[in-house]
């Protein structure tokens, strides 16, 4: 996609070199356009040499007020599909939020014709500002994207809200803002589990498995990437990415919970989580004590979340589960799929310890129509995409 990135006055603008750097990684084609204040903290050279593009704006080879029978701020307005202002100021919010244009970020602003996304960088007190806040509302009533800022250590050596968010948070942003969308999933909620569950036995000890939780966490991305509202409901510790609304979970029951709340509004649901199938019968409030000869643990089930949610769908709602199946794959998943109540699976293959942490992956999608071609191997985001893709196929007629 073609990224214009907006550099206004800031001390967190040495960031958005890093950020052009990521975004051209990630396959984009990038320009950027930097105010004249941006320019006195990072170079247009330093942005020209990382996007292989000419740096507009304040630039002493490519000025803004250069004769160019281009018409330049409309031209650049015309080629981005999504314009990132990283990091924004409250000057510059404020002159888009009111149709004020005296510089060229500022006037391909009010010419955008794709998207337009802000990340906010400023001092605690100028961000709590009533005219800030009231300009970003105007922002946001335009349709833009913001990426609040993150609360820790000013650059002033005060504290607070207003440091530029995490750069992994607004490359996402970015790429939620541009990823295709699949038509199924546009506007729809769909419930994610992932991750592994804990089963207590006290305070100290737990029964859990050897799941990451990477594959559910990058179908929530890939959901969300579709155009789709998400709800992940997650184990373990991997962080949540930004757009992604979450509520963290401990053991099997926790996360049945989790999802009852929610399910009846929700069009669909992913279970990708490696629940325990069994905790311990007591939880000991205290440490146990080890003892001598043989200890014994007696265990009981634990509630399936995927098979409960699916015997309480209602009429339109749709139920998609995993199965790690080390042998006879395709028969045992059509089992489950019946058994569960299911409308697809996703055969994991975990023959020779495949399957687990942060390696390829494949996966085969089954039906009551029979198994799909196998996707993969893959890495867990690219994998993920596919899946979400063979769904909104499958889901979309
Ligand atoms: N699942 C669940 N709650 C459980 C157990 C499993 O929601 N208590 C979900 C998983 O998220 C996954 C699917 O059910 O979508 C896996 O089904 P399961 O029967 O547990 O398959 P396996 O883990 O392959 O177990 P088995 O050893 O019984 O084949």
């Amino acid at each position: 996609m073609k990224i214009l990135l907006g550099i206004t006055g800031g001390i967190a603008a040495y960031k958005a070199c890093e950020l052009a750097r990521m975004l051209v990684r990630g396959g984009h084609q990038v320009r950027a356009c930097i105010t004249d204040a941006g320019s006195r903290f990072i170079t247009p050279l330093t942005l020209a040499t990382l996007t292989g593009e000419p740096c507009f704006g304040a630039n002493p080879e490519y000025h803004e007020w250069r004769p160019n029978p281009k018409v330049e701020h409309v031209d650049l307005a015309k080629w981005a599909d999504l314009i990132a202002v990283v990091p924004a100021t409250a000057d510059i919010m404020g002159k888009t939020a009111n149709g004020l244009a005296d510089d060229l970020l500022s006037t391909v602003l009010l010419a955008a014709r794709g998207q337009v996304l802000w990340a906010p960088a400023m001092n605690h007190a100028m961000w709590k500002h009533p005219s800030v806040q009231k300009n970003l509302a105007t922002l946001r009533g335009y349709g833009h994207a913001v990426v609040d800022p993150a609360v820790g250590f000013l650059a002033e050596g005060e504290s607070g809200i207003g440091r530029l968010a995490e750069l992994e948070d607004i490359f996402e942003a970015i790429q939620i803002a541009v990823s295709p969308k699949i038509p199924a999933f546009t506007g729809k909620r769909v419930l994610v589990t992932a991750g592994p569950t804990r089963e207590d036995l006290d305070p100290v000890r737990t029964l859990t498995n050897r799941s990451s939780g990477t594959m559910g966490l990058e179908i929530a991305r890939a959901f969300r990437y579709a155009g789709a509202e998400v709800h992940l409901v997650i184990g373990g510790d991997l962080r949540v990415p930004w757009g992604l609304e979450a509520t963290r979970v401990r053991s099997a029951q926790d996360m049945l919970e989790a999802c009852e709340k929610m399910w009846s509004a929700m069009d669909g649901l992913v279970a990708a989580a490696a629940v325990a199938d069994q905790r311990p019968e007591h939880y000991a409030v205290e440490k146990v004590k080890k003892s001598e000869g043989p200890e014994n643990l007696v265990l009981v089930r634990t509630p399936d979340v995927l098979a409960t949610l699916a015997s309480e769908k209602r009429s339109g709602q749709w139920v998609v589960g995993f199965a790690a199946e080390s042998e006879n794959h395709v028969a045992n998943a059509q089992a489950k799929l019946v058994k569960k109540g299911l409308d697809a699976i996703l055969v994991n293959d975990i023959s020779q310890g495949k399957g687990f942490g942060n390696q390829g992956n494949s996966l085969t999608p089954v039906t009551s129509k029979g198994a799909s071609a196998v996707m993969g191997p893959l890495p867990k985001d690219r994998l993920a995409q596919a899946v979400v893709h063979w769904l909104g196929d499958y889901f979309g007629g």
